[in-house]
């Protein structure tokens, strides 16, 4: 059975005349249970983070304030994915190579993850990404 790689979410919206409130509940509206968050500013047009899978953690990416791009690379397959809505999202499984880029001026890329850090988890390599995520298929 294929799992899923990546998936687009999209939140519940509780706006009103007061402003808007978009709601992220661990288990209900990300595929985990929230461990971590961080969030990414400041960085210039040019610059590519990311850049790197994860053996343990899964992620969900969302820009919260502007906008900024994707790339998604299972090994087999590259997409580019847009994030340029507040109550949207994209959750990314363990085994994902990916590079966030294109951020606007104001972008604030807000990430979610069902692990604590561990750097020793990390896949920097990305032809150690492809030894590793080449074999689990075999
Ligand atoms: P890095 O993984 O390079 O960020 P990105 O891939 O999103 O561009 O992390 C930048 C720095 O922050 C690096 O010194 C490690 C540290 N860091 C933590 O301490 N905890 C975390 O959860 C993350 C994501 C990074």
């Amino acid at each position: 059975m294929e799992t899923i790689q990546y998936k687009k979410l999209k939140f519940p919206q509780h706006g009103d005349s007061r402003g808007h409130l978009v709601v992220v509940e661990g288990g209900k509206d990300v595929p985990f249970d929230i461990k971590r968050m961080f969030y990414i500013y400041g960085s210039d047009k040019g610059v590519v983070r990311g850049r790197h899978a994860n053996r343990k953690s899964e992620f969900v990416l969302i820009n919260v304030k502007g906008t900024s791009k994707v790339k998604i690379d299972t090994g087999k397959k590259v997409e580019v994915v847009s994030l340029d809505h507040p109550h949207e999202g994209i959750y990314l499984s363990r085994m994902v190579w990916k590079e966030m880029y294109d951020f606007s001026e104001d972008a604030v890329l807000l990430v979610l993850s069902n692990e604590h850090y561990d750097p020793e988890e990390y896949i920097r390599d990305y032809e150690q990404f492809l030894y590793e995520v080449n074999q689990k298929d075999v």
